[in-house]
């Protein structure tokens, strides 16, 4: 029997201070067995380092957040130092609707890290807020591997991503009420090109929305997708796994 995964988490937050093991343990026993663990900070690094669970793979990922366009230059070669310990570089990426101010920046500090992410040959997780025309244009000139992480576009637009060769990854707003254009996405995108995620602590899925949100919730992502693909488990995790292992790497 195949397991479910969480390509996408940040269980390395304070709001996981408290009861992390227990969080672990939903994991298990929600068999999401599975998890890339982001870093958008030196902090949440050190943090990702001790998370550990008998029964769980984790992969880690690290990249400099579109708001940190003022780093320093040593902060810089710092996270490119991690980076180079980690098996993704991210999220990296354009995000208008919280720091609209520093667009020509974000976009700098984006193509910058996309370089470095293909020198290192480690794959891009792309975080895209009201931008995505320009992260397109972006991905497009700067051709790489990645995936667009927690899509919010158009079903038109995933197709375009797609056939750059991008992921594209869900997370719990398809199991929301009015979830139209996220489920027109999932019907979109080949299943070859689909990834799961939660972004935890945000962004909850239904049945818990409203509830802080935690990587064993991605089960309910996982099967809003499934019936809405009318495929059965095994299939759809079998290619969802395969995917992740395309992207990330099999360890
Ligand atoms: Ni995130």
């Amino acid at each position: 029997m195949m397991n479910y995964l969480d390509s996408h988490c940040h269980i390395n937050d304070e709001a996981y201070d408290e009861d992390l093991d227990e969080v672990l343990n939903r994991m298990l026993e929600n068999r999401v067995t599975r998890a890339m663990i982001v870093c958008v900070s030196f902090e949440d690094y050190r943090k990702t380092l001790e998370i550990k669970k008998e029964g769980i793979r984790f992969k880690k990922a690290i990249g400099v957040y579109p708001e940190c366009t003022g780093i320093s230059e040593d902060d810089f070669n710092e996270y490119v130092r991690l980076m180079k310990e980690c098996d993704a570089v991210g999220e990296i990426g354009l995000d208008y609707h919280w720091y609209p101010e520093t667009k020509e920046k974000q976009k700098e500090l984006f193509i910058r890290q996309i370089r470095i992410a293909k020198e290192l040959g480690k794959p891009v997780i792309v975080h895209s807020r009201d931008a995505l025309q320009d992260t397109y244009d972006i991905l497009k000139e700067h051709r790489y591997e990645g995936v667009l992480h927690c899509y919010s576009g158009s079903a038109e637009m995933a197709k375009e991503f797609v056939k750059l060769g991008y992921y594209i990854s869900i997370a719990g707003p398809v199991t929301w009420k009015n979830a139209k254009e996220p489920l027109e996405v999932v019907k979109s995108v080949p299943l070859e090109r689909l990834l799961i995620e939660t972004d935890c602590p945000y962004l909850t899925p239904a049945p818990n929305r409203g509830k802080r949100n935690e990587p064993s919730y991605v089960v309910h992502t996982a099967k809003r997708i499934m019936e809405e693909l009318g495929i059965d488990e095994e299939t759809f995790l079998r290619q969802i796994n395969a995917n992740y292992d395309n992207l990330f790497g099999s360890n």
